[in-house]
């Protein structure tokens, strides 16, 4: 039985323990609040990207945020040939890249939304192109000729103000034709942000009907950020 001390003894929280919390994480609660404009998140990621104490690297390194790593290795487990070309779209500092660096893909090219966040993936060397471009409307398309990449990837890119459903439509164009696009997120996300609920699903389901892609799987992840739950689409190129 417990003692009478040690029952009324209040129990540690991780932020009481001094471990990192999702509270402490304030810049992605602020990156992820609904209304904001493109403009609004590039302003965002770019401060944070450059915070002299709690940068975006500092904050969602590998043990609180898991989606990097998981895409990476989702890649290695289903390209056996570590030559392929691939895109890291909202590549953000470069973790992703990191990771597929890790697992022996070099060919790989980042586009990010964000000045300050490609700056710092600029000084890691992971990718070998840099873009710096908001992918989607209102944008107008890239200028990545048609079936570039064997394999998109993107790691936690959605969310207000961030890549738009139709977005999968340039993506499907630069992908060749049999390759993949890996996508990880934030499992509650495409159903709950007002620019993707009741249309995030019927989007991708069209361009199945469409025959521009199929869904090879959607997986979901414990943990992904903090204890929320990720959840990642492989869709192959038709
Ligand atoms: C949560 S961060 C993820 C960064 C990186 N993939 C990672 O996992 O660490 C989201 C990134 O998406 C970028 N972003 C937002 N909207 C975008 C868009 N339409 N096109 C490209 N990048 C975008 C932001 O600038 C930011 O760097």
């Amino acid at each position: 039985m417990m003692s009478a001390s040690l029952e009324s003894r209040s129990k540690p929280t991780a932020s009481s323990l001094g471990y990192p919390t999702e509270d402490g994480c304030h810049e992605m609660s602020e990156a992820l609040k609904e209304g904001l404009t493109k403009d609004d998140v590039e302003a965002i990621y770019t401060d944070w990207a450059n915070k002299s104490n709690g940068s975006y690297d500092e904050n969602m390194a590998n043990h609180v945020y898991k989606g990097p790593y998981l895409v990476a290795k989702a890649v290695n487990d289903n390209c056996p040939d570590k030559n392929i070309h691939i895109l890291d779209i909202a590549c953000g500092t470069g973790f992703v890249g990191q990771h597929l660096n890790h697992f022996g893909f070099s060919n790989v090219d980042g586009m990010d939304a964000s000045s300050g966040m490609l700056e710092k993936a600029k000084a890691k060397h992971v990718y070998k192109n840099y873009f710096c471009s908001a992918i989607g409307p209102p944008n107008p398309s890239t200028n990545i000729p048609d079936h570039t990449y064997d394999v998109i990837t993107i790691a936690g890119g959605f969310g207000p103000g961030h890549i738009p459903c139709e977005a999968v439509d340039e993506m499907i164009r630069i992908v060749k034709p049999g390759g993949f696009i890996f996508n990880i997120t934030r499992a509650n996300h495409l159903q709950t942000y007002s620019e993707y609920k009741d249309k995030w699903e019927p989007y991708i389901a069209k361009k199945e009907e469409e025959q521009k892609w199929r869904e090879i799987c959607r997986t979901i992840f414990k943990n992904y950020f903090f204890e929320k739950d990720g959840i990642m689409y492989i869709h192959e190129v038709l």
